[in-house]
């Protein structure tokens, strides 16, 4: 099966915000007092650990690529395993906003946005998408994005 570049551009997108937004969530939950609150980001941190895996099997069963291996080997191990060191080149200006997080508001609002750019891509990705699988795979991110955004929404406002 071969992919048009835009798909190609989509996959690296998502598996790129997926990433980003894992080891996100492993620190927020680290800076929670409210034990709730860490268990459903710690959910949230899993759900987008499958979103890259997923993501990452339709790239490398169409094209064979190194480019995700690294990440594939750490985040194919159970739980919820630690990539810092892998993604301190790539991921600098996460990490630097990450350090500013400090309370339950903070997490709150930089989950929410992680969440709607996710929602946007995904959207923006099935639309695009010409080929059935990937669509597929994107509409649902698009739905799993949506319940996250609603999550974090519900979260704020209860503030
Ligand atoms: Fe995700
Ligand atoms: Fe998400």
């Amino acid at each position: 099966m071969q992919f048009n570049e835009e798909a190609l551009k989509f996959l690296n997108l998502g598996i790129s915000a997926e990433i980003s937004a894992y080891v996100f969530y492993k620190h927020a939950a680290a800076v929670l007092q409210d034990k709730a609150l860490k268990e459903t980001i710690l959910k949230i941190a899993g759900d987008e650990k499958e979103h890259f895996l997923s993501l990452e099997d339709v790239y490398d069963r169409n094209v064979r690529s190194e480019m995700w291996a690294p990440y594939k080997d750490i985040l194919n191990k159970p739980g919820l395993p630690d990539i810092d060191e892998l993604i301190q080149d790539t991921h600098k200006e996460l990490l630097a906003k990450i350090r500013k997080i400090a309370t339950k508001r903070d997490v709150l609002e930089m989950g929410l946005s992680l969440e709607k750019e996710a929602f946007e891509l995904y959207s923006n990705a099935s639309a695009k998408a010409s080929h059935p699988e990937v669509r597929k795979v994107f509409d649902f991110l698009v739905g799993f994005e949506r319940s996250h955004v609603e999550l974090f929404e519900m979260e704020l406002a209860a503030l």
